[in-house]
């Protein structure tokens, strides 16, 4: 992976050039003066259809940005992340959660052994473990099958299950599947209390098995069992996943109850792993498969497609253009589907935790912008909260709408008026509503009201990216999620960024630690003055 500064490249020069006239584009003129445009800059691929045509680009743009990703060497750099080179330098690992959803007989390398036959004997365990418990062949200590499973982690080791486990909801066992994550007592109260612990199985899962959210979590929820149980009831109960054994013993669950990864699997895009087994034992092993393989299906479009018609390349090129050149600060993303409530909260973690950094790869600060902010909602509850913002402020949101063409319990009707909502929002978001229009409006109306005229002109030319898909499946949702994930490698490899590790998040980590001792005694001095203050109040009203 080479290491280029994307503003030393002459495409980066040219787009700046090209931008002096692009900014003033109206995607109205364009389309008329284009009878082809949408589907000239559309991207038809298995069941994905994804128009890109309502967005303020031409041809020349997306030449000049394909220049761009040719100059810093993107093909080069596909391969090395397939391949296994460790390009997150920083932690010296390879990053391979592409190998989780690669074919048996694949050999993908790391440090000289091929890693693919583990992967798939982790796969094994997960899928006889799942069946076990879901047919209930495997029992409570008590003899009772298992009804309820609760996840402890966070992070990545909570986002990714939880967002799968909603999205995948129609395609869910009898199991019950319940989330802790925060170090919040209440939080966990809430989900413990009307738990019956001979019929619930925990699974801790947590990468280092260091985070203290996920240990202080899992260590309530065990005092929680031990005081309603025996001490020898807790094995079959508790199983992890992690990829430090020795410290997942330390807390006292077995070997055999752990599921491996790897240290080359990075949390936020962890969910292919053993970290899916909450999803695993949701949906079942053979529809977990399924992910994995709409998953695999996006590596390869990914890997082999050219440039122009490679979906993952043309979102990042799309999302660089506004962020470096439009300046824009946010992207908005709006599924039409209830059943991907949690697909923002996912895709914060997965995209801000990676492209959140100023440092490029050579040590030095950079002097362009990354990371996007990423918020969104599902649409149509988004239309009656943000969309008048996205509509009218002041600001260029580009936004993507994900919808499906297909309900899953077979309402048309009512998934018709959903999606002309999408059709609706993404027009309206383009064309928008001259003060001509709204002119002639008014004039109908009985008293004339003039003075609202320009209140309700919408300008309009607000970029939207559309992502029509057939159906939600555990297949086109592991399309759809390394679809993204592929997006954030682009853009880290053009940003010239590590992508990979996540050093800002330490920092709060070892505050906290520190404060929490501040707690315990009575002398707060030595804390930053405004933190002192607060500690003091939280301490004397506590
Ligand atoms: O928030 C930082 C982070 O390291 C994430 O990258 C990770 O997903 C999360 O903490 C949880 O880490 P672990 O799985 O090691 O408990």
């Amino acid at each position: 992976m080479k290491n280029i500064n994307p503003t030393t490249t002459s495409a980066w020069e040219k787009l700046n050039e090209h931008y002096n006239n692009a900014r003033f584009f109206d995607m109205k003129n364009l389309f008329a003066q284009d009878q082809s445009r949408a589907q000239a800059f559309t991207i038809a691929w298995e069941d994905f259809m994804v128009d890109f045509s309502k967005n303020i680009i031409t041809q020349e743009t997306k030449n000049l940005l394909t220049d761009l990703a040719n100059e810093v060497s993107l093909k080069e750099a596909i391969e090395d992340y397939f391949e296994g080179e460790k390009i997150n330098k920083t932690e010296d690992r390879s990053v391979l959660h592409t190998a989780l959803r690669a074919d048996k007989d694949e050999q993908i390398t790391v440090e000289g052994k091929n890693i693919v036959p583990e992967i798939f004997q982790v796969k094994k365990k997960i899928s006889v473990f799942c069946d076990a418990i879901i047919s209930g062949e495997r029992k409570g200590f008590s003899g009772k099958a298992i009804t309820d499973v609760v996840n402890i982690g966070i992070g990545g080791s909570d986002l990714g299950p939880v967002m799968v486990t909603e999205a995948l909801k129609y395609y869910k066992n009898h199991l019950n599947i319940h989330f802790i994550s925060n170090v919040d007592g209440d939080h966990v109260f809430e989900i413990v209390k009307n738990l019956n612990p001979e019929t619930t199985i925990f699974v801790v899962v947590s990468k280092s098995f260091t985070t203290q959210e996920t240990l202080i979590n899992a260590t309530k929820v065990r005092y929680w069992f031990l005081n309603k149980t025996q001490l020898e009831s807790v094995s079959g109960h508790f199983v992890a996943v992690s990829s430090n054994i020795s410290k997942v013993q330390e807390f006292g669950i077995s070997s055999e109850d752990v599921f491996p990864m790897w240290d080359w699997v990075g949390g936020r895009f962890s969910l292919w792993s053993a970290v899916g087994l909450t999803i695993s034992l949701s949906i079942g092993f053979s529809n977990f498969e399924k992910l994995l393989a709409g998953a695999k299906s996006m590596d390869d479009h990914f890997r082999q497609t050219e440039f122009e018609k490679n979906i993952p390349v043309q979102m990042a090129l799309i999302s660089i253009w506004y962020n470096n050149f439009f300046k824009t600060e946010t992207e908005a993303i709006i599924p039409y589907t209830q059943y991907l409530h949690r697909f923002p909260a996912y895709l914060q973690q997965a995209v801000m935790e990676s492209n959140g950094k100023s440092v490029d790869r050579n040590g030095e600060k950079v002097s362009y912008e990354t990371g996007n902010i990423i918020w969104g909602e599902p649409g149509t509850n988004s239309q009656h909260a943000f969309f008048q913002l996205i509509h009218q402020g002041t600001k260029v949101i580009p936004a993507d709408f994900i919808g499906f063409i297909n309900p899953l319990h077979g309402d048309q009707d009512q998934h018709d008026i959903l999606m002309a909502n999408f059709f609706a929002q993404t027009e309206a978001l383009l064309s928008g509503k001259t003060s001509k229009e709204v002119g002639e409006e008014l004039k109908k109306s009985v008293v004339s009201q003039a003075f609202l005229i320009p209140f309700k002109v919408f300008e309009g030319n607000k970029p939207t990216t559309s992502i029509l898909i057939d159906k939600l499946t555990p297949n086109s949702l592991g399309k759809l999620v390394a679809l993204y994930e592929h997006k954030i490698f682009v853009q880290g490899v053009i940003w010239n960024i590590f992508s990979f590790d996540q050093w800002g998040v330490e920092l709060g980590k070892e505050l906290a630690g520190n404060i929490l001792k501040h707690l315990n005694v009575i002398n707060s001095n030595e804390l930053q003055k405004s933190t002192a203050s607060l500690v003091d109040h939280y301490k004397k009203r506590r």
